[in-house]
């Protein structure tokens, strides 16, 4: 059945979610002078990045996914991707210590512009005019000149992607993802926290091993690995034209990789098995993600991991299931179950995001507790199927934004105008986003508790 795969047979199949240009000419040009650029990232990363998710396949690790829905070329800044890493990096530490695993640690970044619409167009009174498709495409301003697609954003939108990896290498790597800079900031935040008190128990004990190990002689100066971590990069690879431009083969093992970050995924409304989306990534060798939603019935997921997975390697797929806190246990026990049956090796992530939108004062928002339940509920079914649950994906910014109502803070419909930002979707603030994890991470060592008393008694 499977057909050659090049770089461009996706080419051939129909296709969802394709902005109009107007200058096919002038968008061919810009994919011809993308194609000479260097490639963002190199397939070595991308192979590591699949031997850590190979381990969270099998158990033994934990893959932490998140950043902006959609990155914007305006708010491009130092300052913003420096908070973003600083409340990640935060999250990483609580949860690596809440699970007693490594942690993968995956932004939404550094190339996360397309976005898919569930409408080619958008009205606001009698105007109508083209949806608003991320700032590699087109502007979001409502005007007919900001709308139409322009390739020149392509350009724009790989500057961008290379400016902001080459800052984040440089945090990684450069002393300031050091644990113990990431382990004051996460007192700071816990001291400000109107749930102090119930952070600190965990804080505590992080603190209580952090001295442990400085006093045995464990310290950043003498094990480079406190001082730095491994950061890789994702997105959704809609915009096929841009990832066929840096789509090239690898010298050591000649096969194909996508350069434009570690790991690409699959949308939930492009995941059709004979359509351009999957004809493209299966071809390359990146660490793929795949969006599931309630629509994905058992044997579809059972085709679609064939196809993007005919070797069963572990690392290689990473399901990321978004259906809502009120769908969860409809859909996922089924998806779970036929995917134990036939043995297949994934990554199961749970996206608590996107099935939680609503709309509050006309604003899209998602309420706290909402996206709690759904990885709550993500956790339980799989502790009750025997399974592990690998992951999350979130979207999230380091500002203090009011995007999703809720948290400790508990934003109220109200607040919402106050400094709603998104490009898109609404995002979990920093403080929302940490206070996740310690919820999370307070319900892992709960869970782990649970096992050792099983075994025990
Ligand atoms: N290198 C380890 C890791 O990435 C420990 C570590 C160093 C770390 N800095 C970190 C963990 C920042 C989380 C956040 O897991
Ligand atoms: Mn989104």
């Amino acid at each position: 059945m499977a057909q050659t795969w090049t770089p461009n047979s996706w080419r051939q199949k129909p296709i969802q979610q394709v902005p109009d240009y107007p200058d096919l000419a002038a968008l061919e040009a810009v994919e011809t002078r993308l194609a000479k650029y260097p490639p963002l990232v190199f397939a070595g990363e991308a192979r590591r990045l699949k031997t850590a998710l190979a381990n969270v396949a099998e158990g033994r690790g934990f893959l932490l996914q998140g950043g902006d829905c959609a990155e914007s070329f305006a708010e491009h800044g130092a300052d913003t991707i420096r908070d973003f890493f600083r409340a990640f990096l935060q999250m990483a530490v609580v949860l690596t210590f809440g699970a007693q695993q490594p942690v993968v640690k995956v932004g939404r970044i550094a190339g996360q512009f397309a976005k898919p619409r569930s409408s080619g167009v958008e009205k606001q009174g009698d105007v109508t005019l083209p949806s608003y498709r991320g700032d590699i495409i087109n502007g979001i301003e409502f005007t007919e000149e900001a709308r139409v697609p322009n390739p020149e954003r392509q350009i724009m939108a790989y500057r961008q992607s290379a400016a902001t990896l080459n800052l984040l290498r440089a945090f990684a790597m450069g002393g300031y993802a050091n644990l113990e800079n990431v382990h004051q900031w996460m007192l700071g935040f816990v001291k400000d926290s109107p749930q102090a008190e119930r952070y600190r128990k965990l804080a505590d004990r992080i603190s209580e091993t952090m001295d442990f190990m400085k006093a045995i002689g464990i310290t950043s100066e003498n094990h480079p690995s406190l001082r730095e971590t491994d950061f890789f990069t994702s997105h959704e690879a809609l915009l096929l034209g841009y990832e066929q431009a840096l789509t090239r083969v690898d010298s050591t093992s000649g096969d194909w990789y996508a350069t434009s970050g570690h790991m690409i995924w699959i949308g939930d409304r492009t995941r059709q098995p004979d359509h351009a989306h999957v004809e493209y990534c299966r071809g390359i060798k990146n660490p793929l993600g795949l969006k599931c939603g309630p629509s994905l019935t058992a044997d579809g997921l059972l085709e679609l991991v064939d196809l993007l997975n005919p070797a069963n390697e572990a690392g290689r797929l990473t399901l990321i299931c978004r259906f809502g806190h009120d769908k969860v246990a409809e859909h996922l026990p089924r998806l779970i179950r036929a995917v134990e049956r036939e043995g297949k090796k994934v990554v199961w992530s749970c996206d608590p995001m996107h099935g939680n939108t609503i709309t509050l004062n006309n604003y899209k928002t998602r309420p706290f507790e909402r996206i709690l339940s759904e990885v709550e509920s993500f956790f339980q079914i799989h502790r009750a199927e025997g399974t592990h649950p690998g992951g999350i994906h979130i979207e999230m910014t380091g500002n203090d934004v009011t995007e999703c109502t809720g948290g400790a803070r508990a934003l109220s419909g109200d607040d919402l105008a106050d400094r709603y930002h998104t490009h898109c979707d609404p995002r979990l603030n920093a403080d929302q986003a940490l206070e996740l994890a310690f919820l999370l991470a307070e319900r892992m060592k709960g869970g782990r508790d649970e096992k050792k008393m099983v075994v025990n008694g």
